[in-house]
């Protein structure tokens, strides 16, 4: 029998995001600093990206989004939707970024603007995209701040970023990932600046929005123990190189390698320290 893949109801066909032989090297300092890596993430699901610090991780991420630093050279493929994004005009990435594609990252103290109400600052992010005026956006703004449920939203939105905690910091810069609603959410590292207790709630919350949106989801750490409770399936890297992949299951079950089983022998599972809500909880 022929197997075809069926499109998708707005006529897309096969992966969101397929990553095939990607590898950044920077000539002039005769340095590779990922090689060969491969993936694809379908609607709805994760791939968690796992590996010690400096294992490629971010340049993986970097590479997807089009914003590789200066001197680096980038070989493979990213399609998104079948389209290719590598070597994409600039003008078309910006296009991508923050609306269809969104990124989370670690700190989110230095990625919000001391200056202004964080409020502003989501609803920036959604008319930089879909336009519209200030006083929609508000609304908007307030809308996605009572859907990472940061309590007294309507009143919250007039606030500053240094009058939030780091776990409400981070749900904000969820809110301004998610505000136009994306269909494929990049986040490195996003819980790796919080204590456990507030990491467990915000991967709670980053599970539930994704149920709830579909949204296909790249999760980096190098936390394998985070990983276990949100990836469907997982890559290590390690030097830059894929070290094991697989599903989830396998890779928690049965690591081949030894260094993925020295990852995990170096990480408590989170629900080992918290009490997990049900979602959350690991199967091993
Ligand atoms: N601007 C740069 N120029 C050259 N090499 C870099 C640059 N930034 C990072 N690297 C190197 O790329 C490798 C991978 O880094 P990175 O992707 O940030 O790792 P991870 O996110 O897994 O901690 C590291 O060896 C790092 O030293
Ligand atoms: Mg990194």
């Amino acid at each position: 029998m022929k197997l075809t893949t069926a499109p998708e109801p707005d006529g897309r066909i096969g992966a969101m995001l397929s990553v095939e032989g990607l590898t950044v090297t920077f000539p002039a300092l005769g340095s590779r600093v990922i090689d060969d890596i491969n993936f694809t993430i379908e609607k709805g699901k994760t791939i968690g990206l796992v590996g010690e610090s400096g294992s490629g991780k971010s340049m993986t991420s970097l590479a997807i989004m089009g914003l590789l630093p200066e001197g680096a050279a980038v070989e493979g493929s990213v399609s998104y939707w079948g389209e290719q994004l590598l070597g994409n005009p600039d003008s078309a990435m910006r296009r991508l970024r923050g609306d269809r594609i969104a990124m989370i990252f670690q700190d989110p103290l230095s990625s919000l603007n001391p200056y202004f109400t964080v409020g502003f600052q989501i609803a920036e992010a959604y008319r930089t995209h879909r336009g519209g005026s200030r006083r929609q956006a508000r609304g908007v703004a307030v809308e996605a701040m009572r859907q990472v449920r940061i309590p007294d939203a309507e009143r919250r939105v007039d606030h500053y970023p240094h009058q939030f905690s780091g776990g409400m910091r981070q749900r904000v810069m969820i809110a301004m990932a998610l505000v136009c609603q994306p269909d494929l959410i990049i986040a490195d590292e996003p819980t790796t600046a919080l204590d456990v207790t507030v990491q467990a709630q915000i991967l709670t919350l980053m599970s539930d929005l994704q149920d709830s949106t579909g949204a296909g989801m790249l999760f980096i750490t190098h936390d394998l123990a985070v990983v276990s409770d949100v990836a469907d399936s997982i890559v290590v890297m390690q030097r830059g190189k894929t070290v094991e992949q697989g599903t989830a299951e396998a890779i928690f079950s049965w690591p081949e390698s030894d260094y993925t089983r020295a990852l995990l022998a170096a990480t408590p599972r989170l629900d080992d320290i918290v009490d997990l809500p049900e979602p959350l909880r690991g199967t091993r």
